[in-house]
């Protein structure tokens, strides 16, 4: 069992190097992210609700936001395998309620990789993006509140999972593989449980 929170700013390949986890390592993955765009996608209630925070770069609030996760994680933390958190915890109550939940349920969470990667290039990373998919928070102005609340609201939670001597810190920018090899090599490390195609 591996239960991983991949952290980092908007655009900083928390999606990127999910697809490498699960594929890696067998992992379940749980976007936070991918999950209100799908009910946005299907113009449901909370799809509605979501979208008027997307579409702002604000935050979803935290009580709706945990309900969510809840749900997502039931069914999907009870076998031998793990889950990757990404996007998930973005609050210091966001954080509290993920550990609280696992606990609950028997488990634990064992690290989280926090990618670091300089503002400039997170900016043309998704500006590109934003031209090549049309995802609709991918423009300059929505971006820049995404960055904002980021700094004020998320980044806070790097030093409460440092406290706790969870953080792992990584050079997001680069090669996509070397990227990848940090973190595997970091786990490896940390749990000692390595890649299974290796
Ligand atoms: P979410 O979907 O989580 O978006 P985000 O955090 O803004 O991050 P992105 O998905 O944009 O980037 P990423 O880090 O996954 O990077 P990616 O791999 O795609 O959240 C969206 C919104 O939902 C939030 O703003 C909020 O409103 C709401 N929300 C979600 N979770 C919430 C929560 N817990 N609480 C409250 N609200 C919540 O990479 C980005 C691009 O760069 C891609 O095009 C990729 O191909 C490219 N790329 C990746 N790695 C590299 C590399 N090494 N070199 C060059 N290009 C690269
Ligand atoms: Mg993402």
């Amino acid at each position: 069992m591996l239960n991983l929170v991949l952290f980092g700013a908007p655009g900083s390949g928390k999606g990127t190097q999910s697809e490498k986890l699960i594929e890696e390592y067998g992992l379940h993955h749980i976007s936070t992210g991918e999950v209100l765009r799908k009910h946005i996608k299907e113009g449901t209630e909370l799809g509605k609700t979501a979208d008027s925070f997307i579409s702002k770069g604000q935050l979803i609030p935290d009580e709706l936001m945990i309900d969510i996760l809840r749900h997502e994680l039931a069914g999907k933390i009870n076998d031998s395998k793990g889950v990757i958190f990404d996007g998930f915890p973005r609050t210091i109550p966001q954080a509290e309620a993920l550990d609280e939940m696992l606990r609950g349920m028997g488990h634990e969470l064992h690290g989280v990789i926090g990618l670091e990667v300089p503002e400039e290039e997170l900016v043309e990373r998704m500006l590109q993006r934003g031209k090549q998919t049309g995802r609709a928070d991918d423009n300059i102005e929505t971006i820049n509140n995404r960055l904002k609340v980021y700094h004020d609201q998320t980044e806070p939670l790097k030093e409460h999972y440092k406290g706790k001597g969870k953080y792992m810190h990584i050079n997001g920018h680069g090669e996509i593989d070397k990227i990848f090899s940090d973190i595997s090599d970091q786990i490896k490390a940390r749990t000692g449980i390595g890649r299974r195609n290796k």
